[in-house]
């Protein structure tokens, strides 16, 4: 149990340590940086992911509530769905995924390979739904039929994304501070992909609550921007306010959308060429719908001179791995 000043929150383990900092040698001497990668994506749990950490504190919340269904909404080649699939099937719930038809790509591999054949092996069930305006009351109707059947339904929101969900990516910034003292760093930028706020947020209310100097930033992996900056404070001001902190102004929101590309889930030549660079250079496979674009945005902002010359980067690795399948025949 973690106590906030206003409410507590129950957490369940399922990370069993912390995830390794790793310096990428070759992209630091090339860029004249220190580049530093949190390996989020070796968690350790069903091929590794930043929904893990939220996944903590919201299936913390579903126990709590005695439920007995897990329901959560995401694309099909959700990672956030997936991992929501492993971990609440740990814990012995239902689960139920909606996964809506977002990205219009037909392939065998996007709609049966990478997240799909996990979600297969772990037999949950798929509702795979079009991408409409009805996609919530959708999930409300499978609610109301699991009460009337006697279960409790628990719902996630998309990405995980909440004020409750923020408090992973508030551990993780914890974590963080630890490390830098075991290794003798002082990280004065720390970097993650943006798709629905909750890992940047937890991330800046980790800033704020010790009171840090770090510059956080993340990159956005979908063209919209306005909507995801206006999430993340809202999320960020409701976590802010359980640990009776003021609310913060959205101007904190370092949120940069040059680099989403044209779509969610439509990587670009640029995205790819990084991906295939950093496997070459440093033997780490990003994802191709997040943290190809996030890594690529980085780069290329240092290249800008967007960055302090010399200064000390992490990079939050968010794990998507298994999308690398999915798009095998991108490369
Ligand atoms: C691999 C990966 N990286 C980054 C993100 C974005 O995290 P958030 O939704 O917390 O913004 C996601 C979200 O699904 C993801 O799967």
């Amino acid at each position: 149990m973690i106590k906030g000043n206003t409410r507590s929150f129950t957490k369940v383990s399922l990370l069993k340590s912390a995830t390794e900092i790793q310096k990428l040698e070759k992209f630091s001497t090339d860029l004249g940086v220190n580049l530093f990668i949190k390996r989020d994506d070796l968690n350790g749990i069903g091929f590794g992911g930043n929904k893990v950490r939220k996944l903590e504190y919201l299936l913390g919340e579903a126990q709590d509530l005695g439920a007995t269904h897990i329901l959560t909404l995401g694309a099909i080649q959700s990672n956030h769905a997936r991992l929501t699939g492993v971990t609440a099937r740990m814990m012995g719930f239902e689960v139920e995924l909606f996964l809506k038809e977002s990205v219009a790509i037909d392939t065998e591999c996007y709609q049966q390979n990478g997240n799909i054949a996990l979600n297969n092996i772990l037999e949950v069930q798929m509702h795979r739904i079009p991408n409409d305006n009805k996609m919530i009351s959708r999930v409300e109707s499978r609610m109301e039929e699991i009460r009337k059947e006697g279960g409790i339904p628990y719902f996630i929101p998309v990405g995980g994304s909440n004020a409750l969900g923020n408090l992973g990516y508030l551990d993780c910034y914890n974590e963080i501070m630890i490390q830098e003292k075991e290794l003798g760093v002082d990280f004065d930028y720390i970097v993650a992909a943006s798709g629905s706020g909750g890992t940047h947020g937890g991330l800046i209310i980790g800033n704020v609550l010790n009171n840090n100097q770090a510059i956080i930033k993340a990159y956005n992996v979908q063209p919209e921007h306005d909507e995801l900056v206006d999430h993340t404070i809202a999320i960020c001001n409701d976590t802010l306010s359980w640990f009776g902190e003021e609310s913060i102004d959205k101007s904190i929101v370092d949120l940069n959308s040059t680099y989403s590309g044209k779509s969610y889930g439509f990587p670009e030549e640029i995205h790819l060429d990084m991906l295939k660079k950093m496997a070459k250079w440093e033997g780490v496979f990003l994802d191709p719908v997040y943290t190809s674009k996030a890594f690529t945005g980085l780069v290329e902002d240092v290249k800008k001179g967007m960055y302090l010359p010399g200064s000390t980067i992490l990079f939050v690795h968010t794990g998507g791995s298994p999308g690398i399948f999915a798009y095998a025949n991108w490369y």
